[in-house]
């Protein structure tokens, strides 16, 4: 990565979280009555920005809303943490992306509809990295956008020497021509499983899942498992990295804490282990209080709770 190159590109989406919490689940067909609500700004990618802003470093959002009032929510969201809107584009013709999220005992469950994600294009990827394609360290990306720009954003960002970050989330079958282009691939157990084919349960089976995507290309892996850490392959071998012990209140946006966290980390200069430790902190800071972009670790409260 050259020197002179700073901050991360994060190509995905942007949705408005609608979140009920409750004690249980209804059951299906059940009508049952929750204990709070919250609105704020999610999405796989808007989260991850949001981390890299709080992590400390620069980050560059390309992304669709719609000209609604939840369009206005989410870009203020963005701006309010600093995020660079430049190439944020406004539809008058898509409704902002919406996440309907129910969390319960911790745990939560989450319908999106994508609406203005789905508008997510070539031209907007092309003035991205024209404007901002020899500076940037890292590009980050997610799987809640076209599939197509995915590849395209992988593809732009190898030519131009961008480390390639991919946050594979929700799960869904990949080309294999993706791999070669991916410098770090960062699937929680369910999405390594389901690209691997290799049911993850343990550190081995995760470390397996972790060098299926390094004989396929990519330079590294990380396959996180929630509360049993993550384990992190590369040629050199695997290590594992334990968990950091929180009273978890809610699991939203911990996964995308922790890429962003990463992802800032990697454009710092950091070594990937000490990437990894960082970043599995801020997911733990995350999980702590109620939310997605809301909750997510600053860099400050990392800092104090590795040192701990
Ligand atoms: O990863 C959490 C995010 O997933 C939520 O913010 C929601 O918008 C969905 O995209």
């Amino acid at each position: 990565m050259p020197a002179d190159r700073d901050g991360v590109l994060i190509v995905g989406s942007i949705n408005a979280d609608v979140t009920a919490y409750s004690s249980r689940l209804p059951e299906p067909g059940e009508t049952f009555a929750g204990e709070a609500f919250e609105l704020g700004l999610g999405g796989k990618g808007a989260n991850q920005a949001v981390a890299v802003a709080r992590a400390g470093a620069a980050a560059h959002m390309v992304g669709c809303v719609g000209d609604d009032a939840f369009g206005t929510l989410v870009t203020t969201g963005l701006g309010e943490h600093g995020v660079g809107l430049t190439h944020v584009r406004r539809l008058a013709d898509a409704h902002t992306g919406i996440a309907h999220i129910r969390v319960a005992g911790g745990e939560n469950d989450i319908v999106i509809v994508s609406g203005a994600n789905a508008a997510l294009d070539d031209g907007q990827l092309d003035a991205a990295f024209s404007a901002l394609g020899d500076r940037v360290a890292v590009l980050l990306t997610q799987l809640e956008t076209p599939l197509e720009t995915t590849l395209g954003a992988v593809r732009r960002a190898h030519a131009a020497g961008i480390t390639v970050i991919l946050d594979p989330a929700p799960a869904r079958e990949l080309p294999d021509e993706i791999w070669p282009l991916v410098d770090i691939i960062k699937p929680n157990e369910t999405e390594a499983a389901l690209l691997t084919g290799i049911a993850v349960d343990s550190a081995e089976s995760a470390a397996r899942a972790g060098r299926w995507f390094l004989e396929r290309g990519a330079r590294a892996a990380i396959v996180t498992m929630a509360g049993a850490g993550s384990v992190l392959v590369t040629a050199e071998g695997a290590s594992e990295h334990p968990p950091l012990r929180v009273d978890a209140v809610d699991t939203t946006a911990a996964g995308d804490a922790y890429a962003g966290h990463l992802a800032a980390s990697i454009a710092a200069g950091l070594s990937l282990v000490a990437a990894v430790q960082r970043a599995t902190a801020a997911g733990a800071v995350t999980v702590t209080r109620r939310g997605a972009s809301a909750s997510i670790a600053s860099a400050a409260e990392v800092d104090e709770l590795l040192a701990r």
